[in-house]
């Protein structure tokens, strides 16, 4: 087989943004510069360099993302900025679980959600950011169980196949619903499942993993004024098409409507271009919140505000 590689570039990964990171590692640094002195215990540079070392042969095995040619997967790196700010966090490494495991982090996690919420419109919201679409889905069904124990969960048969699974281990009926000829949810088969009764959620892909085919939102959302069950869009991979400007018309309509549905699940780490693993679980109506109240003793309580720890599982 031909080879495409031609090894003429010896540079095809970014490493010049990496003095902005010392320069931002500097201005960290600063902001500690009262604290009482230590010595540090950071291992020989000469066994950091021979693991890195290591680690960096070995990742040469790895498909180039990285590279425009490139196509075979959705896996992309990170925005320049994404990385080094991930990379900055990394000299502190904060767990937004609760207020104390990272002030300036959560508040930063309650930015980046809001900004995803406004994509569709929503200013009231509860969410968060999470390892995954996985989870985040995970999340969003445990919800629609709390709400309606015991009721079926449909999604389409090119839904993510995990949808089954969590179904699965949240001890929740689930059913799959045929699709068109173009990978889409038959509304027709839906409106026959759903008649027969006890749904309580409807999973909507709004970008399907195998072929980026959307589900007719705005007919499934008519279903639901007539039978009253969720709708939770996965638009882990699909819901940063609203973005671009040059959708079909067809799915710029049913995208457009992703404000109306009960909740959303939409990947930061697929087409938000931040590094593995950030998923965002949204719901439209901050009352769900009432469903994750615990009272650890292991975590603290110091807002009035419901904290990050608080609204996830
Ligand atoms: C539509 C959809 N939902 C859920 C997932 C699962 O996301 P993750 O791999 O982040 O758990 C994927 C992953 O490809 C996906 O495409």
């Amino acid at each position: 087989m031909r080879s495409l590689r031609k090894p003429v570039n010896p540079s095809m990964l970014d490493k010049a943004s990496l003095k902005l990171l010392a320069e931002a590692l500097e201005r960290l640094d600063s902001g500690f510069a009262e604290l009482p002195e230590f010595t540090g215990h950071v291992p020989a540079e000469s066994r950091i360099a021979g693991v890195l070392g290591g680690v960096a042969d070995r990742l040469k095995d790895n498909y180039p993302y990285f590279h425009p040619l490139y196509a075979g997967q959705m896996l992309k790196p990170p925005h320049p900025v994404a990385r080094l700010a991930y990379g900055l966090a990394q000299w502190i490494n904060p767990n937004n679980h609760a207020l104390d495991g990272g002030r300036a982090t959560s508040a930063m996690e309650k930015e980046a959600v809001a900004g995803i919420a406004a994509m569709f419109g929503w200013r009231e919201h509860l969410g968060h950011l999470c390892g995954g679409g996985t989870m985040a889905n995970l999340e969003a069904l445990w919800v629609a169980g709390q709400l309606a124990p015991g009721k079926r969960i449909l999604a389409s048969s090119q839904a993510h196949y995990t949808h089954g699974r969590i179904s699965g281990v949240l001890q929740l009926p689930f059913a799959g619903v045929d699709c068109d000829a173009r990978g889409r949810m038959d509304v027709a088969k839906l409106r026959e499942v759903v008649a027969r009764g006890g749904v309580g959620a409807v999973v909507v892909t709004m970008g399907t993993t195998a072929t980026g085919a959307v589900d007719p939102l705005a007919e499934i959302l008519e279903l639901r004024e007539k039978h009253g069950f969720r709708v939770h869009a996965d638009a882990a991979y699909g819901g940063y098409f609203g973005l671009a400007g040059n959708l079909a018309a067809e799915t710029r309509r049913e995208i457009d409507l992703l404000g109306q549905v009960d909740s959303v699940v939409i990947d930061p780490h697929k087409h938000g271009l931040q590094p593995y693993g950030c998923g965002c679980v949204l719901f439209r109506d901050p009352s769900v919140g009432r469903l994750y109240k615990h009272d650890s003793p292991y975590t603290y309580f110091s807002s009035q505000e419901l904290h990050l720890g608080e609204i996830s599982l």
